[in-house]
């Protein structure tokens, strides 16, 4: 189970979701994104100058899942949206192609969510995006996902996340991807 932390005892495979201070803990963070998401050694250090730099952005966060000895399993970090970082700018076109580029403003960005694969369908990664998204400033939420039917995918539709613009291209990404975007707070079940 996961649990917030005051929550009363953790039992060893609890997991507690809380802020997370990631640029202390990015190495930790990588290595469950490797294993969550499939990076190679290459992709990690190049992610890791790119989270790093993110994490200088204005209202910047992270939370994430500890175990009750303390490992990272799971952690989401985003923003408020700027148009002027790179992953606007690229989704920007798509967007305005569909009449959807209004979702550019005031909108708090999921920039990544990771569960370590032992850890995924116990509510970690649910409580993960609903946390950070519910201290958001912002009316609501935009992100970008594998355009497939993911279990990511599955879990931001139960969440109220819509696609907003299919079959986007990042330079360098050989998938297509997915731009979805919800109202903040993120429906509960
Ligand atoms: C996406 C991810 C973070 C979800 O974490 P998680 O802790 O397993 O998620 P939860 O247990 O909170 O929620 C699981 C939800 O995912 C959805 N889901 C899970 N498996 C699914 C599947 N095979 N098909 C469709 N939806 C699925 C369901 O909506 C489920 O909700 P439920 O509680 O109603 O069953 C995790 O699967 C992961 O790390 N995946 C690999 C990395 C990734 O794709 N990250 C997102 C990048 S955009």
């Amino acid at each position: 189970m996961f649990r917030f932390p005051g929550q009363g005892p953790l039992a060893p495979d609890d997991v507690v979701i809380g802020p997370l201070d990631l640029a202390t803990r990015i190495d930790e963070a990588l290595a469950v994104q490797a294993v969550a998401f499939g990076l190679g050694s290459d992709e990690i250090a190049v992610r890791r100058q790119i989270v790093l730099r993110h994490l200088t952005f204005p209202g910047a966060r992270a939370f994430g899942a500890t175990t009750a000895d303390g490992r990272l399993v799971g952690f989401v970090y985003g923003m408020p949206n700027d148009r002027a970082h790179w992953w606007s700018t690229v989704v920007e076109p798509y967007l305005r192609g569909q009449g959807h580029d209004g979702w550019l403003d005031d909108s708090f960005v999921i920039t990544e969510l990771h569960v370590h694969p032992d850890f995924q369908n116990r509510g970690a990664g649910r409580a993960l995006i609903t946390t950070i998204t519910d201290g958001a400033a912002e009316p609501r939420s935009i992100l970008s996902a594998i355009d497939t039917q993911s279990p990511a995918r599955g879990l931001y539709r139960s969440l109220g996340y819509e696609d907003l613009a299919v079959r986007v291209l990042f330079p360098s990404a050989p998938k297509p991807y997915v731009v979805m975007g919800a109202p903040l707070p993120l429906r509960r079940r």
